[in-house]
């Protein structure tokens, strides 16, 4: 029988899953029914990917799906994690900057625990994150300490309008934020999914650095995760022309808990 899903966010990335629909590539999966901010997105990609727009959460968890996918906004994942995950359904969600706020992290945690529902942290735009769980036990079981971090290299003009953001940035390459993940959430929210993601694989938004260099001229994003405790060194690097890659890592993930095969 196949899995039933239900997505959140009809725009780019959400456009994504319904490509992988139509082109055959989650034969194990149907889509039960979609939501966005604007009906007609919904709409939209229903036709291409099957299943039916619906008006709020209620609604698409009356769709009975398996899943549910978000690729629409932090705000988003604040206000429908836990309800999604009480009510048995796992959650896959790309904004995981919301889960820099602990609380909210642990109330999902302890929904999916109570209703055997799981929450799925996808790769997205980085990667590595199997490793990086390993590194931080072998730290636990060792009681070592690990260091974990993430440097970003991009483009200035994906930094402006945030307060990190200075004209010298256009000319010539520079630091444009260094501190730990927690403050550059503060200071970028809308911008530090892949810094949150890492963090929670490893020591956490706190202990967790992050470090932003601005390089004019340059197209794309280039994340580099390192995790360090004595005798292992983790270093996962990506490089993306555009967001493209974080649609897919949920695709990929969904084939990979649909194969007999996992690659962990
Ligand atoms: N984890 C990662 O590596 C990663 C990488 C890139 C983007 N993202 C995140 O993925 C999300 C989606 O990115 P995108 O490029 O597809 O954005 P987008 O703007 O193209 O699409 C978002 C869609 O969600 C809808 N939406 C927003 N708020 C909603 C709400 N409350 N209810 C229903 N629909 C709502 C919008 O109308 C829009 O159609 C963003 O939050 C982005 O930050 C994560």
């Amino acid at each position: 029988m196949k899995r039933r899903i239900a997505l959140i966010g009809c725009g780019y990335l959400g456009e994504i899953i319904a490509e992988a629909m139509e082109k055959g590539l989650l034969p194990g999966y149907e889509m039960a029914a979609a939501m966005s901010r604007r009906r007609e997105s919904a709409e939209a990609l229903c036709r291409r990917a099957g299943g039916a727009a619906a008006e709020g959460l209620a609604e698409l968890l009356g769709a009975k799906p398996d899943f549910v996918i978000e690729t629409a906004s932090v705000e988003t994942v604040r206000e429908y994690c836990v309800p999604i995950l009480e009510a048995g359904i796992s959650f896959i969600p790309l904004s995981i900057g919301a889960f820099a706020d602990r609380a909210l992290y642990e109330r999902a945690r302890s929904a999916a625990e109570r209703s055997g529902a799981k929450l799925y942290i996808p790769h997205g735009a980085v990667g590595g994150f199997d490793v990086l769980r390993t590194a931080a036990l072998m730290a636990e079981a060792e009681g070592r300490t690990l260091r974990a971090g993430i440097s970003t290299r991009k483009g200035p003009a994906s930094l402006r309008n945030t307060p990190v953001y200075r004209p010298e940035l256009e000319t010539e390459e520079q630091l444009a934020f260094s501190g730990s993940c927690k403050e550059a959430i503060a200071l970028l929210p809308a911008k530090v999914n892949v810094a949150v993601a890492q963090s929670l694989a490893t020591v956490g938004p706190e202990r967790a650095s992050a470090r932003i260099t601005a390089v004019p001229g340059f197209v794309g994003d280039e994340h580099t995760i390192t995790a360090e405790l004595p005798g292992i060194r983790v270093v996962s690097q990506v490089y993306s022309e555009n967001a493209a890659i974080a649609g897919w890592s949920i695709v990929s993930l969904l084939r990979d808990l649909h194969s007999p095969v996992s690659f962990f």
